[in-house]
């Protein structure tokens, strides 16, 4: 954003967002958890996870950035052996043994029609053109 060509009073609301976020640090135990000490893992405990979890993180995974407050992303968790063997051909060698081994699994999908959605989505007629034209082009 160019806050040289901004209105007066949007400079001055600019300042003091800023200044707001610069005291809404988070602390060296959020940035260990989500960044710093964050890894991947590659064999799981025997446990069930609890579908109240799995609704937690989907909860929590979509409020990341959006265009025009669409998310085409969709998430399916499985978790019957019958479902992760209509999913084993899919999978690459080295992901069968821990997918089935897993107590969940989640499949990442992309809606392709997502932009169906945006005239729901989105305020300004306006912007629902220009996120029609973006997805279509
Ligand atoms: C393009 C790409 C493809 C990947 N494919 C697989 C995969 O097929 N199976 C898997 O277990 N991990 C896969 N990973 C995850 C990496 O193994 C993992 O991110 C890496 O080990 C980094 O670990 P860290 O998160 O602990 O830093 C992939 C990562 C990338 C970037």
């Amino acid at each position: 954003m160019s806050i040289g060509f901004c209105e007066t009073n949007e400079y001055e609301e600019t300042v003091t967002m800023v200044e707001g976020i610069e005291k809404m640090r988070v602390g060296d135990d959020a940035l260990d958890l989500v960044f710093r000490k964050a890894r991947t893992y590659n064999a799981w405990l025997p446990k069930p996870v609890p579908d109240e979890l799995l609704q937690q993180l989907y909860d929590t995974l979509k409020w990341g950035p959006t265009s025009a407050n669409i998310s085409p992303a969709r998430f399916l968790f499985i978790r019957s052996a019958a479902a992760k063997e209509r999913l084993r051909p899919s999978l690459a060698p080295g992901n069968v043994q821990k997918t089935m081994a897993a107590p969940v699994t989640v499949i990442i999908a992309y809606d392709l029609k997502f932009y169906d959605k945006v005239p729901g989505c989105f305020q300004t007629s306006q912007a629902c053109a220009i996120g029609l034209w973006i997805t279509r082009s």
